[in-house]
């Protein structure tokens, strides 16, 4: 039997004064991501690890982390790509930590939240009560669909050197998303989010560092959907103003 170290970094905001690591010998089996091991230290070796995950297969967006150093998702690294003799363990950057490797998604999920993730139209009535489809192209639906595969890990949100050093900044996450929905034929609330990321803590923060495109263990390339975003604020014009969305399909 061979076995794998994992080194844990663990820390207690209301309890520690400051992080510290902590050793555990998990015993290695074919095929283990680095989230089966930290759940066999956590189930055999010491019940007061904390972590968050739910999937264990990369859709849930639950267990980011840095391993190794590097963001990944812990239930999507096998521990045979890194090797048995050590693998280290933290919490995400640019995110309060609740324990351990959990950390807190309440300001990233606000930011989200206030560019409006969601179609926005003008027929609410028709919205909750459809009579029929809203049919898209596919090549419009080819301009917005690698963005669907957002799995809000908060991995580009962790590298992000804007995110890091300005509070304000929506960032990848948030603005690639918007940039979603404002390409979105269907939707009517352009407008409002191009005038909520147009302001010295919005949009023009990014400088394009890219590092959020390169960790999104999704495909999803965050940093192209802020450039492409930025032409329409730059223009101060939304592709669809209120009321022309695309319609309904009707025969
Ligand atoms: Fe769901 Fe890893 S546990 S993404």
């Amino acid at each position: 039997m061979s076995y794998v170290k994992l080194v844990v970094q663990r820390y207690d905001p209301e309890r520690d004064e400051k992080p510290r690591f902590q050793e555990y010998i998990v015993p290695y089996r074919k095929g283990m991501t680095v989230l089966d091991a930290i759940l066999y230290a956590r189930d055999y070796l010491d019940h007061s690890i904390g972590v968050r995950f739910s999937c264990r297969m990369a859709s849930c967006g639950s267990c980011g982390m840095k391993i190794n150093g590097k963001p990944a998702l812990a239930c999507y690294t096998q521990v045979s790509e890194l090797g048995t003799e050590r693998i280290v363990v933290q919490p995400m950057d640019n995110f309060p930590v609740i324990k351990d490797l959990a950390t807190d998604f309440e300001e990233f999920f606000e930011k989200h939240k206030e560019l409006m993730p969601y179609l926005v139209r003008e027929d609410r009535a028709e919205q909750e009560n459809p009579k029929s489809e809203y049919l898209m192209k596919p090549e419009e639906l080819e301009r917005i669909l690698q963005f669907t595969y957002c799995i809000k890990c908060g991995l580009c949100y962790s590298v992000c050197p804007t995110v890091g050093t300005d509070k304000l900044f929506p960032g990848p996450q948030a603005i690639a998303q918007a940039y979603r929905y404002v390409e979105d034929v269907r939707d009517e609330g352009g407008e409002t989010r191009l005038n909520i990321l147009d302001n010295p803590h919005g949009i023009w923060r990014c400088h394009f560092a890219g590092s959020c495109s390169a960790v999104c263990p999704k495909g999803v390339d965050p940093a192209l959907g802020i450039q492409l975003l930025r032409r329409y604020v730059m223009r101060g014009k939304a592709p669809r103003k209120k009321g022309e969305g695309s319609k309904p399909f009707t025969k």
